[in-house]
């Protein structure tokens, strides 16, 4: 059964659309409130809660990231820059996973996903510090095949496979190759002793082909999720996909 980690930034996207200047407050008229909508999708049967805390806090606050650590019943997995700040953060919060993703040009494959390979030694710091705390690291990489070798070397646990590409080519010539880099990426990864995620562009219809791919622990969905719930209510998208994902 291929696990499901409901990604809530969107959740925070809406309410810092109209009360940034009010901060993450609870309650009364600040809302939506991504941690109430992340009980209730858990409820419904998400396996775990994703956030992501960048660093210019665009969507989600510090605040959030607390109150889910408090309250969640499920796994918390923050999403982080490979910095020293939330390498820190990280550690005060203590997240069952945090995943490492790129925020500045630097960091970011063509692809989109964490250059490993370019950003090693900051990488590698981060890794040695989280397994050192007991928190699992998983890094958002794209499959490819010497990110993923890296990936393992620098002794992460968990790998998220970036299905961007994919979901983007879902309409065009390069689906059925972006399919099969995906494909090779999971064997890879699984090979080399790697639990295997994915994530990123994932929706209630190229689900019925992403949940085909070899070996998949889990899959971290955000955007279309959340924007089902906007006419389903998050309970019903969540059951939804899960549906979907193991049908
Ligand atoms: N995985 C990672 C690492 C992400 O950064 C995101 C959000 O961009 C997602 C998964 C979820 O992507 P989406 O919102 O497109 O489902």
């Amino acid at each position: 059964m291929i696990l499901l980690g409901l990604n809530i930034d969107h959740c925070a996207t809406v309410r810092q659309a109209r009360y940034r200047a009010a901060g993450a407050a609870v309650g009364g008229v600040i809302e939506p409130d991504p941690v109430a909508l992340a009980l209730e999708a858990e409820r419904a049967g998400a396996d775990g809660i994703t956030a992501h805390l960048r660093e210019d806090r665009r969507h989600v606050q510090d605040r959030d990231i607390h109150r889910l650590r408090e309250s969640i019943a499920t796994r918390l997995n923050l999403e982080m820059a490979c910095t020293p700040e939330m390498t820190e953060l990280a550690l005060a919060i203590k997240p069952d996973s945090v995943c490492l993703v790129p925020e500045s040009r630097e960091e970011i494959t063509t692809e989109g996903g964490l250059d490993v390979v370019r950003n090693r030694d900051r990488v590698q710091a981060c890794v040695d510090a989280m397994n050192a705390a007991g928190i699992k690291t998983s890094l958002f990489i794209d499959p490819d095949e010497p990110q993923i070798e890296l990936s393992a070397k620098l002794g992460a646990p968990w790998i998220e496979l970036h299905t961007g590409a994919y979901a983007n080519a879902y309409h065009g010539s390069q689906r059925a190759a972006e399919l099969q880099r995906l494909r090779v990426g999971c064997v890879q990864g699984h090979q080399l002793g790697l639990v295997v995620n994915a994530g990123h562009g994932i929706n209630y219809v190229n689900i019925a082909e992403v949940r085909s791919l070899p070996h998949l622990h889990e899959l971290n969905i955000g955007h279309s999720i959340i924007s089902r719930a906007l006419f389903t209510g998050i309970a019903e998208a969540v059951r939804e996909m899960k549906r979907r994902m193991n049908a």
